[in-house]
């Protein structure tokens, strides 16, 4: 685990699968996971939240409905309860019988996979804070050295701001949909290390104020590869995709 607190690293490629291999695995799974490996993918990103018990899973929306057979708000399900739901089924029959994962089964699987990840804290509305301590505090805890240092990341200012109290050492990159003005003043203020972007809204001339200001910035969700030559072209150091072998 490195310390960071604004220094750009140096270590994080350019092609990160997004949700693990979106387009060919159930999000946030541990096949996802394999998929993206066996794709190519070095690093990938994914959701994480926490159950009504404050078990840290991977997730993407604060409901059950698209991606599981379950319904309802994660943050009012118990870990045992999530685990006994299907997150693969609504991907594909092959996929039938996928658990939701744990955060600590996720970093068990990166570990034999040897891949690095993007942990986002994504956190179910009105848990921000607890979340960002939670996974951050996890993150620090079980992260093997055999891995490149996390990088956690999360549109929650908030969640973000408890991570950096409770792990400061842990790295740390501010996910942006429209980027307000004083955006400089929060990644400074959040010891951030780089800025997370949406392809949708990613100006030539906010790329611009990225690079005078020396942040680094990575875009998601890529999947063209004319998009990310046009997006490195502009500055970008990396890119978000559910298409790992587009871009191995
Ligand atoms: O972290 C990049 C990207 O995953 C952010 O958007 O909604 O796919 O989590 P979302
Ligand atoms: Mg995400």
């Amino acid at each position: 685990m490195t310390s960071n607190s604004t220094a750009p690293r140096t270590d994080v490629p350019r092609m990160i699968g997004h949700r693990g291999a979106a387009a060919h695995a159930p999000e946030n799974t541990i096949p996802g996971l394999k998929k993206a490996k066996e794709l190519g993918a070095r690093w990938v990103e994914f959701d994480c939240m926490l159950s009504m018990d404050e078990v840290v899973v991977l997730h993407h929306d604060d409901t059950l409905d698209r991606t599981t057979n379950g319904t309802g708000l994660v943050s009012e399900k118990s870990f045992v309860e999530l685990r006994r739901l299907d997150a693969g089924a609504w991907f594909g029959p092959e996929f039938k019988g996928t658990a939701i994962p744990s955060f600590d089964q996720t970093i068990a699987e990166l570990t034999s996979l040897g891949l690095g990840a993007n942990v986002e804290i994504k956190p179910v509305t009105g848990h921000e804070r607890r979340t960002g301590q939670v996974v951050a505090a996890q993150t620090a805890q079980l992260w093997p050295a055999s891995l490149p240092p996390a990088l956690l990341s999360s549109f929650s200012l908030d969640a973000l701001e408890e991570a950096m109290k409770i792990a400061p050492q842990v790295d740390r990159a501010i996910l942006w949909w429209n980027i307000p003005e004083d955006w400089h003043d929060h990644h400074m203020r959040l010891g951030a290390s780089a800025a997370h972007v949406s392809a949708k809204k990613l100006s030539d001339r906010q790329a611009a104020a990225f690079r005078d200001a020396g942040v680094p910035f990575r875009v998601y969700t890529v999947n063209d590869p004319a998009d990310a030559e046009r997006l490195f072209a502009l500055g970008c150091e990396t890119i978000f995709t559910d298409y790992p072998d587009r871009f191995a």
